[in-house]
């Protein structure tokens, strides 16, 4: 149930992730009718703004960020009024008071703490909320990503934060969990009998992970390289889309019957030695290149980069899972930045038939037989399958079946993943958040990769802007008599 009245706390709510996704994702709510009346946001952040200039620029974002289509200037104006803003320095105990004040003087049913801060601000952040008296029963703690650097940073951040705030009130958001083709994955899974008898290793060949995107690191040099694509892309949301293909039916949508089934697929993960790193992992970093038809820098060449730097931008990973069902099947991940275009999809390839009778078309190592779960940027689901040519020969051609959702439900279905996840949070439900133990299990797992690219001096391999990452990606699949879906 939808509690009567909630306070939003944004912490970091003048920067870039509030004011261009979380804000935007907010409005979305308010325009749809999903708020109740009673129901406020306060954005929190050291820059000296005063209320006036803080609504004018999350007005400008707003307006640059929510597509024209959607946007309404009355709505806006009736949003506006859950806003407000207060200037805090949330190292300064003292600093909490004003908001304190403001807190109790519109006290709520739910209050959601967001903290949209750097990581080493974490702690720092949930000891002053409860020495304020602001932590109860009802008051809960989203933490966004990165949630640490490696394992004993990330359980050095949950240790922390679970000295003030219960695991039932910290709300780890992936928001990559909140995309409706994600949750989707689960619908077709467990909502039709259809294919569950085949999600195996007896029919399932290969699976294909893919987010691509055609960005480069934009204004985050600073960020990025400290992190790149392993730590921001696979840790997170390429291993939480390969709990979702992977693991078992869960007893329930209860939030624990899910996590404990997307925990157990990541226990299982078979852990790389470091001849294993180099035998099954490739990393990348972009060169100058062209973009969506732009001339781009390369990686080195962006502001903010340090010169040499080894960070990749992109990664393609061959990992297996050890259980019943997936013993043998292949799961590769890919990722990388100023690809050719921004695509995110699950590609499941169906083995071929054991006893072909008809003459099959040459379609190489590519198995024709698969089902395409499309994230992102458009969403669908489509299965190739084959079917007789018309004429008289018995050759056969792949066909596909489509299912696409834009038609099939004519609304719009939230592409971006944080609005569900922030009615969640006020909600009440974790089912779509990372619990600690998936975090660190996740962290476990990419540790000796890593480790292993630290010490190596060759570095990312290159590849020019705007194609799909270093050849050797492909070898990958290649020694395995696997094209990767995309054919490129
Ligand atoms: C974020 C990463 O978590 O996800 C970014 O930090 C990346 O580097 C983004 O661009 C991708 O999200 P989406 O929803 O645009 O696919």
């Amino acid at each position: 149930p939808f509690p009567e009245s909630f306070n939003m706390v944004f912490f970091g709510g003048a920067g870039d992730l509030v004011t261009r996704k979380l804000l935007p994702a907010m409005y979305q709510c308010h325009k749809n009718g999903l708020l109740v009346e009673a129901g406020r946001i306060l954005c929190v952040d050291r820059q000296d703004l005063s209320e006036e200039a803080f609504l004018e620029l999350a007005h400008e974002k707003a307006r640059q960020f929510i597509p024209a289509a959607e946007w309404d200037a009355a709505v806006w104006a009736g949003f506006r009024q859950r806003l407000a803003y207060l200037r805090i320095d949330a190292t300064q105990p003292e600093q909490y008071t004003p908001l304190k004040e403001r807190l109790k003087k519109a006290p709520a049913a739910v209050t959601v703490f967001y903290l949209s801060t750097a990581p080493s601000l974490f702690a720092t952040i949930c000891a002053h909320l409860t020495r304020q008296g602001l932590n109860g029963p009802n008051s809960r703690v989203v933490l966004e990503k990165p949630l640490g650097h490696d394992l004993a940073s990330a359980n050095a951040i949950t240790a922390d934060v679970d000295r003030y705030f219960h695991e039932n009130q910290v709300y780890r958001i992936d928001h990559y969990l909140g995309k409706e083709s994600v949750q989707n994955l689960m619908a077709l899974r467990f909502g039709n009998a259809l294919f569950e008898p085949l999600w195996r290793r007896m029919w399932i060949r290969d699976v294909q992970i893919t987010i691509a995107e055609d960005v480069g690191i934009g204004s985050r040099a600073g960020f990025y390289d400290k992190t790149g694509a392993l730590r921001d892309m696979v840790q997170n949301h390429l291993l939480q889309l390969l709990c979702f293909v992977a693991m078992e039916p869960p007893a329930s949508l209860d939030s624990n019957a899910i996590r404990n089934e997307k925990l157990k697929v990541l226990e299982s993960l078979v852990p790389f030695t470091e001849e294993d790193v180099h035998q099954k992992t490739v990393r990348g970093q972009y060169r100058a290149g062209v973009c969506g038809g732009k001339a781009v820098p390369g990686y080195l060449e962006e502001e903010g980069i340090a010169p040499g730097s080894h960070t990749e931008t992109f990664v393609a990973i061959k990992a297996e899972i050890a259980n019943w069902r997936w013993a043998g099947v292949p799961f590769y991940l890919f990722t990388g930045k100023r690809l050719p275009e921004r695509l995110a999809e699950i590609v499941i390839h169906f083995h071929d038939v054991p006893h072909p009778i008809f003459p099959l078309p040459k379609s190489g190592a590519c198995a024709p037989a698969k089902l395409v779960i499309r994230l992102q940027p458009d969403e669908f689901i489509r299965l190739y399958l084959y079917a007789k040519q018309p004429g008289d020969s018995m050759e056969l051609q792949p066909v596909s079946l489509d299912l696409n959702f834009a038609e099939q439900f004519k609304v719009r279905r939230a592409e971006g993943g944080y609005e569900r996840l922030l009615l969640d949070a006020i909600r009440g439900n974790q089912a779509l958040f990372v619990r600690y133990d998936e975090q660190e299990q996740a962290w476990r797992w990419v540790e000796p990769i890593l480790n292993t690219w630290a010490n190596d001096p060759k570095g990312p391999l290159p590849y020019a802007a705007g194609t799909w990452g270093p050849a050797a990606s492909r070898d990958l699949l290649k020694r395995d008599g696997i094209c990767w879906h995309e054919g490129k």
